[in-house]
């Protein structure tokens, strides 16, 4: 089956084209220079943004893919949860396609989207699995048994771990969006130079407001920033503690129900340490690991496509009345 994804939960304008689990092609426009100024993704020029950018990314993707709309079979689209006018530039475009097409569309959910984009690999994991959703608004960690059925096991308490990167990036005045300046300046860093905590030991669930506020006192009592030649050991340091505890419970979430299958997925997942200890940590315990390709970690549309192709096979359609939702758990 021939399916158009579309995505625009939050700053990136996406569109894709999946035919048969196989991607044919991925257009993401992003928006971050435009909200890198505010220090932050400002929702109402995200929406603007949105409607700019999406006739020409769904295009380009149609082209990429060699295809022509009118080859189109099916359209699935981010329904939420997200920045409730970003979702609904793509819902709209995904309802006023399917209409004048005459073709099924599907609301999907982002975060079964970010775990579809392990689909998509050469080698997908078989059911069931462990899944780290881990992303600047989400931290959850799942049992999947099948494509509908998700267990929570954990969940973050207060920030998400794209959220800890993002406002410790901020504190050390290193750009917006703060993950991948982090991890960055970290290959040059020592990960054991400073000590930062790892919040909620005992428990399944995650906490990382505490290690932005460490980072905060540590700023206040030296009453300066740190100097540019330090940068990388706190960068290190400071990801080293997100890393350490998103692999720890990960890991123990699976070996507690006897799982031998992670998946790790999300923009954070894009982390170079993260993949690299989780690497470690899966081939020490004979647990086989998938974590999609860096581009398809962040947000994108063919991972929208992806389970959205699943949903279409199985018979779901969506109603035109269909409405975009900011809050939409999965289990
Ligand atoms: O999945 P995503 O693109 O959007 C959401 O659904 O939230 O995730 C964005 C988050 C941001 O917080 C960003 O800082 C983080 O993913 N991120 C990274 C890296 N690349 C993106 N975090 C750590 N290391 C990276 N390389
Ligand atoms: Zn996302």
């Amino acid at each position: 089956m021939l399916v158009l994804g579309i995505e625009s939960s939050c700053d990136e304008t996406a569109a894709a084209v999946i035919s048969n689990g196989k991607m044919c092609s991925n257009v993401i426009a992003s928006q971050i220079t435009v909200h890198s100024q505010y220090g932050g993704v400002v929702p109402e020029i995200a929406s603007r943004k949105h409607i700019e950018a999406i006739n020409l990314v769904i295009k380009q993707a149609l082209n990429d893919a060699k295809v022509t709309l009118r080859e189109i079979e099916g359209i699935a689209v981010t329904r939420g949860p997200g920045l409730i006018g970003s979702l609904l530039i793509g819902l709209s475009t995904a309802k006023a396609l399917a209409y004048a097409l005459d073709i099924p569309f599907v609301g999907v959910n982002h975060l079964e989207g970010h775990i579809a984009a392990a689909f998509l690999a050469e080698k997908a994991p078989s059911f069931p699995f462990i899944a780290l959703v881990v992303s600047g608004g989400h931290t959850n960690i799942y049992l999947v048994k099948n494509y509908h059925n998700f267990q929570l096991l954990g969940q973050t308490r207060d920030d998400a771990a794209g959220e800890a990167f993002d406002k410790g990036a901020k504190l050390l005045n290193l750009g917006y969006p703060g993950g991948v300046v982090i991890d960055k300046m970290s290959k040059n860093g020592n990960p054991q130079a400073l000590v930062f905590p790892r919040a909620m030991k005992d428990s399944p669930d995650f906490s990382f407001s505490g290690l932005k506020t460490s980072l905060l006192v540590m700023l206040k009592k030296r009453g300066c920033d740190f100097p540019e030649s330090q940068l990388p050991d706190v960068a290190a340091s400071y990801q080293e503690a997100i890393v350490d505890v998103l692999v720890e419970k990960t890991i123990k979430a699976a070996e507690d129900n006897g799982i031998s299958r992670v998946v790790v997925c999300g923009g954070v997942a894009a982390n170079s340490r993260l993949r690299e200890k989780f690497a470690a940590a899966t081939a020490a315990r004979n647990m086989e690991l998938f974590i999609p390709p860096v581009i398809l970690c962040t947000d994108n549309a063919a991972m929208i496509a992806a389970i959205g192709e699943i949903m279409l096979k199985n018979g779901r359609r969506d109603s035109l009345d269909l409405n975009a939702v900011s809050r939409w758990p999965i289990a």
